[in-house]
């Protein structure tokens, strides 16, 4: 019998239908393994999800423990596509280990756009990539210590106003970063600068006057570029940008030319939660995710910071749009996506609303 309604892509590229669906049952065992092509349609989508915690199966925690601290409250998670956990439905299956209590001045539709594209951010420039103990940037993370400890290094970051490009403009801030230096439309300058970018190049310029333009705002030195397009040319912008040694973090497979001897890396971003592999980076950002959130926050983990520039900052969510008509409004949404016409919002869509059509 199906209990919940979900939003199916039937088969490769086609469109997206509502149908009827089972409510997934929790149960041990909901560790996946990764990996990222899907082979079996229908398929539902939807990397994020928010939602009300109905049932919470940790055996470790007391009843009393539950209760206070689960039960009916709010939690954010990243989902992922096996029609258990994706989000693109009305009940979903959380792991409790990679979700996070969403503070009460943050609304749940501004949370959720948080789990994917912060991952997505945090795991480039903190993340281990599951290859051992040290982050392969050699940055150590705001929550392991790591908060305003890098005041003479740069970074340029590309696609700035991107959901992804938004939080590692306010994690590079948090990490102390002097020069942030992002790339976007020019009418989101405001925005990008109140979250910590020092500096907005226009995203259209020509590929070599943007190149001429970042090159003319950089200190001696630029260790890092995070390039959350990963388009061909950018990759090859942001690799010649960078010093020798220094490190470019991307969103897609890697396509520009190497220059052996630079001694510069790339790091090849799988921002994943479910990953196995990268489960212990995972559970350090949930684990500090309703802190960062939290306005009044002035302790990141267990470290307690009392530089009036670390104090005042802390995690904004993206700012965001709700769509009408619930799981049916998605597929007008991903429309402007595609069509470039989203610029600086997340877009959220409440599956529990009911579509009514216009
Ligand atoms: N590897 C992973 O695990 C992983 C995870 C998540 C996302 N991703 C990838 O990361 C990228 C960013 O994802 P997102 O969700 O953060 O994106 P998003 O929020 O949808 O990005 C929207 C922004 O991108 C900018 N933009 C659009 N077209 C552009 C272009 N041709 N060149 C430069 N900027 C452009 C626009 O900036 P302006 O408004 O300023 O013009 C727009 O505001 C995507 O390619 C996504 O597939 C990868």
């Amino acid at each position: 019998m199906a209990d919940q309604k979900a939003l199916y892509l039937q088969e490769k590229q086609r469109s997206l239908v509502i149908g009827g669906k089972d409510i997934p049952v929790p149960g041990p065992g909901d560790l996946l393994k990764y990996g990222v092509l899907v082979d079996s349609y229908p398929v539902i989508l939807g990397g994020d999800i928010g939602g009300i915690v109905e049932e919470d199966l940790r055996t470790d925690l007391t009843a009393k423990q539950l209760d206070a601290l689960t039960r009916f409250c709010v939690s954010i998670t990243e989902a992922w596509f096996d029609n258990r956990h994706s989000g693109f439905q009305q009940y979903a299956i959380a792991i409790a280990e990679i979700s996070a209590k969403v503070p009460d001045h943050v609304s749940l539709e501004e949370a959720v756009s948080v789990p994917l594209a912060f991952v997505t951010a945090a795991f480039g420039l903190y993340g281990t990539g599951g290859q051992g103990e040290v982050s392969r940037t050699r940055l150590i993370a705001p929550w392991q210590g790591g908060v305003g400890k890098y005041t003479d290094k740069a970074i340029v970051v590309l696609r700035g106003a991107s959901s992804v490009g938004q939080y590692v403009i306010q994690l590079a801030k948090l990490s102390g970063l002097s020069s942030i230096i992002a790339t976007a439309s020019i009418h989101n300058e405001p925005l990008l600068k109140s979250l910590g970018a020092t500096h907005v190049i226009d995203r259209r310029l020509p590929f070599e006057q943007l190149q001429t333009c970042v090159a003319s705002l950089l200190p001696s030195k630029l260790e890092y570029v995070y390039d959350a397009i990963s388009l061909p040319e950018t990759q090859q912008i942001g690799y010649d940008l960078l010093s020798p040694g220094g490190y470019i973090m991307i969103v897609l497979d890697q396509s520009m030319d190497v220059d052996e001897s630079s001694g510069k890396s790339i790091v090849r971003i799988f921002g994943t939660a479910h990953d196995i592999d990268q489960r212990e980076d995972a559970k350090a950002v949930f684990s500090h995710l309703t802190q960062l959130l939290d306005s009044k926050a002035i302790k990141v983990g267990r470290y307690l910071f009392d530089r009036s520039s670390v104090v005042t900052h802390f995690m904004k969510p993206n700012r965001i749009e709700v769509l009408p008509n619930g799981l049916a409004g998605i597929a007008g949404g991903l429309k402007r996506l595609e069509n470039d016409a989203v610029s600086g919002l997340k877009l959220i869509a409440r599956p529990q609303d009911m579509y009514r059509p216009e």
